[in-house]
């Protein structure tokens, strides 16, 4: 349990978040499958990224951490080099679903058998959005207990490419098909209806796959031919966008704050947060652009009064992972904020529309919790009310811990967050860097 007062004094100083979790994920993964080192800095040491590399050190990859200075080497076994601990292997995803969708992907082409577990969450998360293209290419994965969630028990097999006509805008779902795609015969292409995040297509071309990807009228699609081998290359991962998105937030709802938050990677497929948190009237700067592999940039971020705003559509996947924290800048903002197409929110850690909208209400707001989304009517700052400490219960999701952790910042009196451990999935230092500002 954690207890958090209402900020008295702004938000000042400059802060460097940890290293982005999707890219920090793919960089374990692919190494471990290519041929050689790949010497990561600015590993994201948050407990699902450590998920992804005990799995892979039980595939027989050799693997160092050095969780304090974000450098991990991850000495490559090649394509067809994964040796499992035992076979059937037991692989243990925690929290993970982006560990547990992908890695399907990269061991249904396998010559060996996996049985892949998680924690209570992931065990109700779907899975036959992953089961159902993988089939289709000739995997053998079945959902042990029959529900279509894991435990899932894969049986490698030789797969061959398909076109996959996804419903759902998720790059868990077309990264796990395009991993099993660099195995099979011929060519796998997957179409998604908006735009999800592309650190695998960067990370696999930078590794010398054949990975191509455009929009066409039907949707936006990505390709991958089929490869014999993955070279290693050094990957710098810069800060998580989903992880500055609390101090975004933060800085613009605390009066009189000023923060620069170091080295955020700013990918278009990720930054939909910094175009809503503007529409929405947050004063923003990006300082010092960098255009590598993953492009980042500094962020300033004053306090501003907010107001709200209706979103959906193929901003969604750009966000996703934001919205919790979106919802309370929502509810602190003069006016009504609408967001839709966001049916995504109910299958993640938790069902967040759910989440968000009970904590809100615990908070006194007034939330409409609709099957896609959520409509959220603000405080605004000349309202004279404002948001009440509450108790908030996480459901043990990190990110309903860390959203409402800001909105406490300016909550009138005392926010107790039911558990705040859960913050570690993905930001191990989250209070001891709010506490430094
Ligand atoms: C992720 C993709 C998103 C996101 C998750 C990380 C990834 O999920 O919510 O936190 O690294 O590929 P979906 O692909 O299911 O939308």
């Amino acid at each position: 349990m954690k207890t958090i007062q209402q900020r008295t004094s702004p938000l000042r100083g400059e802060i460097t978040v940890p290293g982005d979790k999707s890219i920090s994920h793919r960089a374990v993964m692919f190494g471990s499958i290519a041929g050689g080192n790949t010497e990561i800095t600015g590993f994201l040491p948050g407990a699902d990224c450590l998920s992804t590399v005990d799995c892979f050190r039980r595939l027989g990859v050799d693997i160092d951490t050095d969780p304090g200075s974000g450098r991990v080497t991850v000495r490559g076994k090649g394509m067809r080099g994964l040796r499992p601990a035992s076979d059937p292997v037991s692989l243990y995803t925690g929290n993970s679903g982006t560990t547990t969708r992908i890695i399907s992907g990269i061991l249904a082409p396998q010559p060996f058998t996996s049985v892949i577990s998680g924690d209570a969450s992931i065990s109700s998360r779907p899975m036959r959005r992953i089961i159902s293209p993988l089939s289709l290419m000739g995997a053998s994965i079945t959902s042990v207990r029959g529900n279509g969630c894991a435990p899932l028990r894969i049986e490698g097999r030789t797969l061959h490419g398909i076109t996959y006509r996804s419903p759902v805008a998720s790059a868990q779902v077309k990264s796990s098909i395009l991993c099993a795609g660099l195995y099979a015969e011929g060519v796998t292409e997957v179409i998604e209806p908006s735009l999800s995040r592309d650190h695998t297509e960067r990370m696999l071309r930078a590794f010398g796959a054949e990975i191509d990807s455009f929009e066409e009228k039907d949707g936006w699609h990505a390709r991958a031919s089929s490869c014999r081998e993955l070279s290693a290359r050094s990957i710098v991962v810069p800060g998580d966008i989903s992880s500055a998105a609390y101090f975004i937030a933060a800085a613009s709802l605390v009066p009189g704050s000023e923060i620069l938050i170091r080295n955020v990677g700013i990918n278009p497929t990720r930054a939909g947060i910094i175009d809503i948190a503007v529409s929405m009237g947050a004063d923003i700067t990006m300082l010092n652009i960098r255009n590598d592999a993953e492009p980042s940039a500094d962020l300033l971020v004053r306090h501003a009064p907010l107001h709200g705003v209706t979103f959906g559509g193929s901003v969604i996947p750009t966000l996703i992972d934001e919205i919790p924290v979106i919802a309370v800048m929502a509810a602190a903002a003069e006016g009504t904020t609408c967001i839709r197409d966001a049916a995504e929110l109910r299958v993640k850690e938790t069902d967040r529309i759910v989440t968000i909208s009970e904590n809100l209400r615990a908070m006194g707001c007034t939330v409409i919790a609709n099957d896609d989304g959520l409509v959220i009517e603000g405080f605004g700052a000349e309202s004279g009310s404002s948001l009440k400490g509450s108790a908030i219960h996480t459901g043990g999701d990190h990110r309903i811990a860390m959203a409402f952790s800001v909105a406490a910042l300016i909550a009138e009196g005392e926010t107790l967050i039911d558990d705040e451990h859960c913050v570690e999935v993905s930001y191990p230092g989250f209070y001891r860097d709010l506490n430094a500002l």
